[in-house]
């Protein structure tokens, strides 16, 4: 058992959204409470649900209502489950519940591990849970999502219409999350970081963001680095995992190698993400990589190990990081022990990989 570090309540706000996510943040919230339960009073989550995403859409004609960010201002942080659904136009979903939280809260970082699992079999057929394990961190608030551009000209008729999406790079928005992949390197048994660009093809923006990665290594001597194009990295990630520790991107790279990254461990189902305000004035914001699964949606065969171990990145953040090295251990025992879902090859429901985790709390 672990010492009680802070006898607090945390108010989370959680947001399931659509599809699976509704099943995964269910799974998550129980076995967070499951957690503070056994605590013994050393913490507690105080739970307050928001019924934003398609269906709030169809019924107010918004994702989420006009005061949202308000609301959510007072919480300690946002546990989120997927949004999107085949109702509503994919950008309208994105850009009016996802990310215009992390855009509002200016959630500039996002953490992306990737776990290899014991008994989930990735399909890099040598590896195992033993020499693979590194972490994307994803430039969250500019780059390709920075949402500058339009669309004009469609009086011309038809086929006359133009769109422009421009990216932005800032030198303080690289700066920051370049920095901050630097500092988590620190933390990690291999001192590494690898920056993602395409600056040979994109001579603006990505130069500018070469250019403050080999800066911000200066002050980092202890820190090896590597600069890889983003097509090469794709590569690296099938062929030379294992010389991989923190590895950070622009928004758009990052959102592809970190998908890349949770297929080649099982599952996307398996993948966890922080989208954080590391200065604190906002809330972060924990959610699975996944998105709403309308193929497998209601059906209770949601994979909930992304999910839980995004509640496992919100413990860290909260300040409880035995709390959560014991739901890492839990999910370990139970994907061990061959309790599975279907994405990575079991026969177990949701439930019961709930359940399980929630059994293996204690170990
Ligand atoms: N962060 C987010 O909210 C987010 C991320 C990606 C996509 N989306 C949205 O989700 C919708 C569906 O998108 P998509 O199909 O491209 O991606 P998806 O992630 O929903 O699904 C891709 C594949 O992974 C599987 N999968 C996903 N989560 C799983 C889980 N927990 N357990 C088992 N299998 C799982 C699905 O069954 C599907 O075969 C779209 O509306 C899209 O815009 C939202």
């Amino acid at each position: 058992m672990t010492t009680p570090r802070t006898g607090r309540t945390f108010r989370i706000a959680a947001i399931p959204a659509d599809g699976v996510g509704k099943e995964v943040v269910a799974a998550g919230r129980a076995v967070l409470d499951a957690l503070a339960k056994g605590s013994g009073g050393a913490f507690a989550f105080a739970w307050e649900e928001f019924p934003w995403g398609c269906g709030h859409y169809a019924a107010t004609g918004r994702m989420m209502d006009e005061d949202g960010l308000e609301r959510l201002k007072a919480f300690d942080a946002i546990y989120f489950g997927a949004v999107g659904w085949p109702t509503v136009p994919d950008h309208v979903s994105l850009w009016g519940l996802r990310l215009a939280i992390c855009q509002g809260f200016d959630q500039w970082a996002n953490v992306r591990p990737v776990h290899f699992l014991p008994g989930v079999r990735s399909p890099l057929r040598a590896a195992d849970d033993h020499d693979l394990n590194w972490v994307v961190v994803r430039e969250n608030s500019e780059g390709e999502y920075a949402g500058l551009g339009g669309r004009n000209l469609s009086a011309r008729g038809p086929g006359g219409e133009v769109a422009v999406q421009s990216s932005l790079f800032t030198e303080v928005g690289c700066e920051r999350v370049i920095r901050f992949a630097f500092d988590l390197a620190r933390t990690r048994a291999r001192r590494k970081v690898s920056s993602v660009t395409k600056s040979n093809a994109q001579q603006h923006g990505m130069v500018l963001w070469d250019e403050v990665f080999r800066r911000v290594a200066g002050d980092y001597p202890d820190v090896e680095t590597e600069s890889v194009l983003v097509d090469a990295m794709s590569a690296k990630f099938v062929l030379r995992p294992q010389d991989l520790s923190v590895v950070v991107a622009s928004n758009l790279h990052a959102d592809i190698l970190s998908d890349l990254g949770s297929a080649l461990a099982g599952s996307l189902g398996l993948a966890a993400s922080a989208n954080l305000n590391p200065e604190r004035r906002y809330p972060s914001m924990f959610e699975p990589v996944h998105g709403s699964a309308p193929d497998i949606a209601g059906r209770g065969l949601a994979n909930p190990v992304g999910a839980v171990g995004s509640a496992a990145l919100m413990l860290d953040h909260l300040g409880l990081p035995d709390e959560a090295a014991r739901l890492h251990r839990a999910i370990a025992a139970t994907t061990a022990a061959g309790v599975l879902t279907p994405d990575v090859g079991g026969s177990a429901g949701t439930e019961e990989v709930t359940a399980a985790l929630i059994g293996a709390l204690d170990g």
